[in-house]
């Protein structure tokens, strides 16, 4: 788990901050939620600026053993070294098939990496939207685009929840370690079964919990920002997935980046493939 340094005092976020991972709809007051976005955008803020994902000392050796631990090959992981900042938990590009022209949709692109994966598959022809939430975030993404030569991988600030994305206009959607951090996460899967086209999928890489968290762990501000606090259980995520409208098939679990990188945490990386 990466240790993010925290500014929102958790006095003023309160009870908000329990409900937060629990959340399956926008029924919760908007000021909390918004302070809940304020801790997770000022950490990846912070981040996107220092270029470290887990402790600044583990800046890029560390980076690159995470992403050869989540499934990420050599090849790619030496493709756009400076987009990968350790924050993944799978590789989503490698859940299925992207095929060249399609248009691929990254739900919270950070610096980009499985922007520019994706880019590889969909070839010139095609096209990709990463959106993420995060100013630096998308100014590091684009300033990664440029360095790398990816012409045709464009980055949106937004937010998940509300995409500014096209109806029915993307073939695949990929998304990796973020819908855990969003207060409303059936909002995401609901924008992201809009936006797809007919047959479109979705491949996405997430962290889920396999046992409720306690109250104070809820309210712990780097768990939140650390893809621990804001996520749900298993079976929950997969009811959110469904009710948005999507068949779904769970890929392959890895329970073992509970020790690897979670600090034994009850949780797994969940792969799921996601159909409209
Ligand atoms: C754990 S990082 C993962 C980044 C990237 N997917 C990767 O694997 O490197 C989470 C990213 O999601 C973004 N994010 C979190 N919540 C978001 C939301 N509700 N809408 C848009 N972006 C969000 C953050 O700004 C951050 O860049």
């Amino acid at each position: 788990m990466f240790k993010i340094a925290s500014q929102t005092s958790l006095q003023e976020t309160g009870a908000a901050l329990i409900n937060f991972g629990r959340a399956k709809d926008a029924k919760g007051d908007g000021m909390e939620i918004s302070k809940l976005k304020k801790i997770v955008k000022e950490s990846y803020g912070k981040i996107a600026q220092s270029g470290c994902g887990c402790s600044c000392s583990c800046r890029n050796k560390a980076a690159g053993q995470i992403a050869k631990s989540i499934g990420y090959s050599d090849a790619e992981i030496s493709a756009a070294p400076d987009a990968n900042l350790g924050l993944g938990c799978g590789n989503p590009t490698a859940l299925g098939e992207i095929r060249e022209g399609e248009t691929v949709l990254d739900l919270g692109s950070g610096a980009g990496f499985d922007c520019f994966l994706a880019a590889k598959k969909t070839g010139k022809t095609g096209k990709v939207i990463g959106v993420d939430m995060t100013d630096a975030m998308v100014e590091k993404a684009r300033a990664n685009a440029a360095k790398y030569g990816y012409p045709n991988v464009e980055f949106r600030l937004g937010e998940i929840e509300e995409l500014p994305v096209e109806h029915n206009s993307v073939d695949v959607i990929i998304s990796n370690c973020v819908i855990n951090l969003s207060p409303n996460k059936g909002k995401v899967f609901s924008e992201a079964y809009r936006v797809l086209k007919k047959g479109g999928r979705l491949f996405v890489s997430d962290i889920v919990l396999l046992k409720e968290l306690s109250v104070s762990d809820r309210k712990n501000e780097e768990l939140i920002a650390g893809c621990v606090g804001g996520a749900v259980l298993k079976d929950e995520y997969l009811k959110l997935i469904t009710g948005a409208g999507f068949t779904i098939k769970t890929l392959s679990e890895d329970a073992g980046i509970s020790k690897r990188q979670y600090e034994g945490f009850p949780l797994e990386s969940l792969k799921v493939a996601a159909y409209k």
